[in-house]
């Protein structure tokens, strides 16, 4: 399938985001479809980014957003409130509960990481503790690409040009079972079992120690790595041990992406702060949330009297009526229901793949999956780095057109090559099997190419 050979730096005035590719110009998109204005059509594996959650093309979400333009586009959050705020407001946290009755919106999941951030180091200044202000994330992990988003998040790679401006955050290992040299077998891993976190706390000395953030599934960094059942019962009670707030980063992983609302429920455990971005607008709009409770909040009403976090799009009112609608959908179509159950058909469809002798490992949770490359099966050897077989595969699945999204360098010294599959909650039997025949054609081409590459 040729790909568009017109949008390509140094053409044109965009600036694009990969200087040594070809974008094929997307013209519209239906359902799991994306359609380019060269008459080619992709499969949406991976729903971009795990956004487009509900598919494309979702008319109910754009109508909601026109609806609020044309009554009024924007007002300022300090200033006034609205219907569409709070709706979303009641919405989310009705779905969330468990005492999770604040909720506040911004665009980006940085932004939301950031807020988090701050409450966190806030709530502790309020109630006399001002040295509580260092945060402990794992390694690897992705919570963003803004400064203070990336100085917590375990991606050397991301990090290695911004050396200076970063903070010098703790971190502990990510409860990577595949790559952890116990497998996850070892109950009292400190990695696997969570204990690591308690050794950290303990190493920083807990009045200096504000916050945990943790993905509650490993999203990209990791390739959907799941923490044993064990991890977050151990990880919430070591924070309460400690006081230490827990901060649980559903951006990728939360809105029913895992085939239940919270990522985190099947722990049966309640962070302190709980983040969603990503699917919440259905990928009409950039909309987060960060969701907390009084518990946390009243601190603040009663010292500084807000939050010193703000920015000039937060409750965007057309933002959140995309998010109403968006959410009033998932609800009345069971879409989280429907996540659970194409879940599973797609981890069944993926199973004979488990043979191939370069896929390491299949792993995930609801209509998330991840696919960890291997050189060999028997040892976990990744590839080496210089055949980019991860790029490689993904740009021959998108020759397919398949789009997945893609990760390396989780592994020893930088290597390591994943992809992810995401597909919209909308995805049909028949797409599936499409989806997954298109993966394993992209898998065969892509090892030919490297090994001719290599060899040549
Ligand atoms: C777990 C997680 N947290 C935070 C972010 C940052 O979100 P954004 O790119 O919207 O800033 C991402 C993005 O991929 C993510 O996967």
């Amino acid at each position: 399938m040729p790909v568009s050979g017109e949008c390509r730096y140094p053409k044109g005035n965009v600036l694009y985001r990969r200087l040594k590719r070809s974008y094929p110009r997307i013209v519209r998109g239906e359902g799991c479809w994306l359609f380019d204005s060269e008459g080619n059509k992709y499969l949406d594996g991976s729903c971009g980014a795990y956004v487009a959650n509900l598919g494309h093309g979702v008319g109910e979400v754009a109508d909601a957003m026109a609806a609020q333009a044309r009554r009024f586009g924007y007002v300022n959050g300090t200033a006034f409130t609205h219907d569409a705020v709070e709706e979303l407001a009641a919405e989310v946290c009705a779905i969330y509960g468990n005492g999770l009755n604040k909720a506040f919106f911004l665009c980006s999941g940085a932004d939301v990481v950031e807020a988090a951030l701050k409450l966190s180091r806030q709530y502790w200044a309020e109630n006399g503790k001002p040295a509580k202000r260092k945060i402990v994330s794992l390694t690897p992990s992705y919570h963003g690409n803004s400064m203070l988003a990336l100085s917590i998040s375990g991606r050397g790679s991301y990090r290695a040009l911004f050396d200076g401006w970063l903070l010098d955050m703790p971190t502990v290992p990510a409860p990577y079972t595949y790559r952890c040299p116990c497998r996850g077998k070892k109950p009292e891993c400190p990695a696997c079992s969570g204990k690591a976190l308690e050794s950290a706390i303990l190493r920083e000395g807990p009045d200096n120690v504000a916050a945990f953030i943790a993905e509650p599934i490993g999203g990209s960094s990791t390739g959907i790595s799941v923490p044993r059942p064990d991890y977050f019962r151990n990880i919430r009670e070591i924070c309460d041990r400690h006081k230490v707030l827990f901060i649980a980063d559903e951006i990728l992983a939360g809105l029913g992406r895992t085939g239940t609302w919270s990522a985190l429920e099947p722990y049966g455990v309640v962070p302190d702060i709980l983040l969603l971005g990503k699917g919440l607008g259905a990928g009409c709009v950039p909309l987060s949330a960060m969701l907390t409770s009084e518990r946390i909040v009243d601190p603040l009403a009663r010292g500084a009297g807000a939050l010193v976090h703000n920015q000039t799009f937060s409750h965007h009112p057309v933002s959140c009526a995309a998010g109403v609608a968006t959410l009033r959908l998932m609800k009345r179509e069971k879409m989280v229901e429907r996540a659970a159950e194409m879940g599973r058909k797609l981890f069944e469809r993926l199973q004979p793949l488990a043979a191939h002798p370069h896929v390491g490992d299949i792993r995930g949770r609801g209509l998330l999956a991840g696919i960890e490359f291997v050189a060999d099966q028997e040892t976990r050897a990744p590839f080496p780095r210089a055949l980019k077989f991860a790029e490689t595969f993904t740009e021959t699945a998108m020759g397919m057109g398949l789009v997945v999204w893609p990760n390396y360098g989780q592994a020893e010294g930088g290597a390591g090559d994943l992809a992810m599959l995401a597909p919209p909650f909308v995805i049909s039997d028949a797409e599936l099997d499409e989806l997954v025949r298109r993966f394993g054609n992209a898998l065969e081409a892509a090892l030919k190419q490297v090994q001719k590459g290599a060899g040549a």
